[in-house]
């Protein structure tokens, strides 16, 4: 049961490990080695990233909220300092639109920001959204169920959460299709291993995106309308507002932060479903059994797997020490199977009543788009189901080759 596979070496004495992230074996299901990483060495230095990984739910969660670290190390220290290279120049325009990122940054700068993005997001009250995503699940759904089969990323997936977060910020729906191509080519910039030809497929969609977003706060700035974006432009907290690039940066991160997971989470959820074999009547039965299937569904198949952080000062966890400006990794996806804290991590339990997954985060930094999520998932899940109630799986699915997210390359279904 406990055999290494080929991709995998630990060497648990010296906790180092040695694992190729690009090998289909490994990515295709990382769960079966983050129970491996577990048995043997849930705190490990990954020899390929040099770095230090932990998998520990305790750990992980107690990182998450460690305020010695953060997502930002540059408002403490120069590059000089830390011996950072200089940015490059050719992803001049990605860094520009990281640079007021609510993830890229750290308070004060994070918490002001934080504020004033809140604000605006519930004065939306993201339930109110309830009825319209009713609405458009239905009619994705009408326009495929009389031909017995579907690709359900590309006819579902990939269009409700894009097209919910577009409406919400007030970006016309029919940039659609563009949104969805600016935010894959964006994300490349976080794949391990991306080559030069990614860097400059995210620059590019970086300078794109920013323009266009741009011209749409223009337009908002002259004729406000009810949407995100306005109550964005005309929020204040203490007198001010946010400027023109920290609208873009918070724009293109809401955007790309708020498609991309949820198309993958509907996709593994969907498959983890149908591969449970359970009956999906009585995993949708209320809203209470409905939920903690979705979060079961989260905990077993999370979307995006690893988050880093920078130490802040120097700072001993789990035996290892860190200086200043090193980076540690958390896996989140991992932590959520910690048999210290799951009984049977590896099987799919709605019934469970044990520690909350922790793929939405936790601390500053947890997730601002977590309720459009969870709201989303938990209509358009049980939708799904009671309009096709006979769903399987047509074909085996196979993993995207883009860890650390884990999502599905295509989900044939048939009924
Ligand atoms: C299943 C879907 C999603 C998952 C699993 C997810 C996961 C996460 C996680 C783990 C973080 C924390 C990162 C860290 O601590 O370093 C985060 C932050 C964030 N997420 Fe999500 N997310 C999802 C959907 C969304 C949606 C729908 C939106 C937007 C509407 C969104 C917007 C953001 C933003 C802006 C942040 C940064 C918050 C901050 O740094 O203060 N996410 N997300």
């Amino acid at each position: 049961m406990n055999t290494m596979p080929d991709f995998l070496h630990i060497d648990a004495q010296q906790r180092s490990v040695s694992l190729d992230a690009r090998n289909p074996a490994f990515y295709g299901n990382p769960n079966a080695t983050y129970a491996l990483l577990h048995a043997h060495c849930p705190t490990f230095y990954w020899e390929e990233q040099k770095q230090w990984f932990f998998t520990g739910y305790d750990h992980v969660n107690a990182l998450l909220r460690d305020r010695r670290f953060g997502r930002q190390i540059l408002h403490i220290a120069t590059r000089e300092e830390l011996g950072l290279p200089e940015p490059l120049e050719h992803t001049q325009h990605f860094d520009a639109a990281e640079r007021h990122s609510l993830l890229e940054i750290e308070p004060p700068e994070h918490t002001r920001l934080r504020t004033l993005v809140n604000r605006a997001f519930v004065y939306r009250h993201v339930e109110k959204m309830k009825p319209e995503i009713e609405t458009l699940a239905h009619g994705l759904i009408d326009r495929f169920e009389k031909d017995g089969q579907t690709e359900l990323l590309s006819s579902f997936a990939d269009i409700i959460p894009v097209t919910m977060i577009a409406r919400m910020i007030g970006i016309p729906e029919e940039m659609g299709p563009q949104l969805l191509k600016w935010s894959h080519a964006y994300v490349g910039m976080y794949m391990f291993k991306r080559s030069r030809e990614d860097e400059l497929a995210a620059d590019r969609a970086a300078k794109e995106f920013a323009d266009y977003v741009r011209s749409v706060i223009a337009e908002r700035r002259a004729e406000p309308k009810d949407d995100l974006l306005s109550h964005m432009i005309h929020t204040e907290h203490k007198g001010q507002f946010l400027t023109d690039d920290e609208l873009i940066s918070t724009t293109i991160v809401l955007l790309n932060a708020g498609h991309e997971a949820t198309v993958h989470q509907i996709g593994n959820s969907v498959r983890v479903i149908l591969e449970s074999g359970l009956n999906p009547k009585s995993l949708f039965g209320d809203e209470k059994t409905t939920e903690r299937t979705v979060e079961e569904t989260l905990r077993i198949g999370a979307p995006v797997h690893i988050f880093q952080r920078w130490a802040l000062e120097p700072v001993e966890i789990d035996g290892v020490t860190f200086e200043r400006g090193d980076k540690v990794s958390l896996i989140l996806a991992a932590a959520n199977l910690d048999p210290l804290k799951y009984s049977d991590p590896l099987t799919f339990k709605p019934d469970r009543a044990e520690a909350p997954n922790l793929s939405f985060g936790a601390g500053i930094h947890f997730c601002i788009g977590a309720p459009l999520a969870r709201l989303e998932l938990n209509i358009v899940l049980p939708l799904l189901f009671q309009r096709l109630p006979h769903l399987k799986l047509a074909r085996q699915p196979k993993v995207k080759d883009v860890y650390h997210f884990h999502g599905l390359e295509r989900l044939d279904l048939t009924w």
